[in-house]
């Protein structure tokens, strides 16, 4: 590994934190650096709500717990356990000092408008919308968010899988922005433990070069 990329290799997701709080400028930071990536027509569709009460981090928890056992009747029978058992993986912001939730924004997108023309049989407009620009801009700043905190010796870990109680957090939290919605999330902390990213594809598997 090359050193100037060592700050890439730093990154990984963390599980576990102590409860030492992470100072206001050090958040501030993280933050900023988030907001530094890049978005189409730079238009910045992301906000970011950050919950340092570790009683409302308490409560989130048990409403995905609570609204993963709920969804889980609804499954094939087959998919129930499976899904159930994932709990604690979309629950492990529960124990850390601060949760980032980071909201999408409305993105205008071709797509769109060729759906509301409805000249276009709307499976063939569809496909327009694949790429998903709102997704791919708030997928930028997490991943600076998450590299940044990893830089100055942070811990997170981008979490979608809570996103299926948005609306029970959203009601904890409050009004966030007209048509945002939740996208994703992480905790932030100190890592209880040092740890590493699990094994990667070999390069040859998802790269194609074409001289
Ligand atoms: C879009 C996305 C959603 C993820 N959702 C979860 C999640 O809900 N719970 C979890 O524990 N990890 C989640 N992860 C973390 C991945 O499991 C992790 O990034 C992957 O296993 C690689 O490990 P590393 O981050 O340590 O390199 C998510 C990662 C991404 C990019």
């Amino acid at each position: 590994m090359m050193k100037e990329l060592e700050f890439i290799y730093k990154r990984h997701s963390v599980r576990r934190y102590q409860d030492t709080p992470v100072p206001a400028e050090d958040l501030r930071q993280i933050l900023a650096a988030a907001t530094q990536a890049p978005s189409g027509k730079n238009l910045q569709s992301w906000h970011f709500v950050v919950v340092k009460n570790t009683a409302l981090i308490a409560k989130m928890a048990a409403a995905v717990r609570e609204k993963n056992r709920q969804l889980a009747e609804y499954l094939p029978e087959e998919e129930r356990k499976p899904f159930t058992g994932m709990v604690e993986y979309h629950t492990v912001f529960k124990q850390a000092p601060v949760v980032i939730l980071a909201y999408a924004g409305p993105y205008p997108t071709v797509a769109e408008s060729l759906l509301k023309g409805g000249r276009m049989p709307e499976q063939e407009a569809r496909q327009y919308a694949k790429a998903n620009p709102a997704i791919q801009n708030v997928a930028a700043a997490m991943e600076n968010l998450t590299l940044a905190a990893a830089a100055l010796g942070y811990g997170t870990c981008w979490m979608t899988g809570p996103t299926y109680a948005a609306e029970e957090i959203g009601a904890m939290i409050g009004p966030v922005k007209e048509s945002y919605f939740l996208a994703a999330m992480t905790p932030l902390g100190v890592p209880l433990t040092a740890g590493s990213s699990p094994q990667r594809k070999p390069l040859e598997e998802v790269v194609t070069i074409i001289e």
